[in-house]
């Protein structure tokens, strides 16, 4: 069970939200840097949510914060196709921010072979984590923050209801099939997610305010509502919402909701 309270910052505007989100997440690797000589981890979601994210740590009021030769990008899911394929998250990464900033390529962990055998391909990049992540001494990977965004079915990652890599105790990296989207996907797994020192949640849109509402306030069925695994051991766990996901959702009592950006 997680330990630190989650907090919860609530957005006017999608747009808000990848602002505040930027921001956080510029403080934290600056602090990061600051105090720190290893690389700042950061492991990105796909799908559509956090492409506003990407392209505001990109421009240059933010980028220029950073020491990006002290980053370590990699991903928590993605899609078995390609990296030129429309649907990879490693193309949407690369255009909206890897192609801006000056992070050098060793810094980048992609995806090996993405859209070959799922099998190979998650051992790859689990081989490829295993060599440059930091390690806990729970034998997990130490990732300093992982993104994360939520499906209307209550998925995270590639972790989606009623699939194999829900059940996943030993891995950091597993090829889960999706039978629902006929495809296979390569995703972080929970103990790899719940590892990390920050987990943030971004979710955005009315259509999320169903899920949302089951993830916090539903019944605790896992194999159902896979986001509900989410809870990071010893790290913190962040939710940027905009108002349109909130809605009239209540968070659990005792979490911490700062409402930002507050129209008077
Ligand atoms: C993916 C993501 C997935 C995504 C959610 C929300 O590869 O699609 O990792 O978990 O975060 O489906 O997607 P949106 O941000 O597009 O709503």
């Amino acid at each position: 069970m997680a330990l630190m309270v989650p907090e919860i910052l609530v957005s006017d505007t999608a747009q808000q939200l990848a602002f505040n989100a930027a921001q956080w997440l510029v403080q934290q690797i600056q602090e990061h840097q600051q105090n720190q000589t290893r690389l700042f981890s950061l492991a990105l979601a796909g799908g559509g949510t956090p492409k506003r994210l990407y392209e505001l740590l990109a421009s240059h009021s933010m980028a220029s914060r950073l020491d990006w030769q002290r980053i370590l990008l990699l991903w928590g899911d993605e899609r078995n196709v390609p990296e030129s394929h429309p649907d990879s998250n490693v193309r949407m990464a690369r255009l909206s921010l890897i192609d801006h900033v000056p992070i050098p390529v060793k810094n980048v962990l992609y995806v090996p072979d993405s859209g070959g055998d799922p099998g190979q391909v998650a051992d790859s990049y689990e081989l490829l984590l295993r060599d440059r992540l930091p390690i806990t001494a729970q034998g997990w990977p130490e990732i300093d923050c992982v993104l994360l965004g939520l499906g209307d079915d209550v998925h995270t990652a590639s972790l989606f209801p009623q699939t194999i890599a829900l059940q996943e105790k030993t891995r950091w990296v597993v090829a889960n099939q999706v039978p629902k989207l006929a495809c296979w996907r390569i995703t972080l797994t929970f103990p790899a997610i719940n590892a990390a020192s920050r987990v943030a949640f971004l979710i955005s849109g009315s259509s999320k305010s169903q899920s949302l509402d089951i993830l916090w306030n539903g019944p605790r069925i896992a194999e159902q509502y896979p986001a509900q695994s989410v809870a990071p051991a010893v790290g913190i766990l962040k939710f940027f919402v905009d108002r349109d996901a909130l809605g009239t959702v209540q968070p659990p009592e005792s979490w911490r909701l700062c409402r930002i950006d507050e129209t008077k």
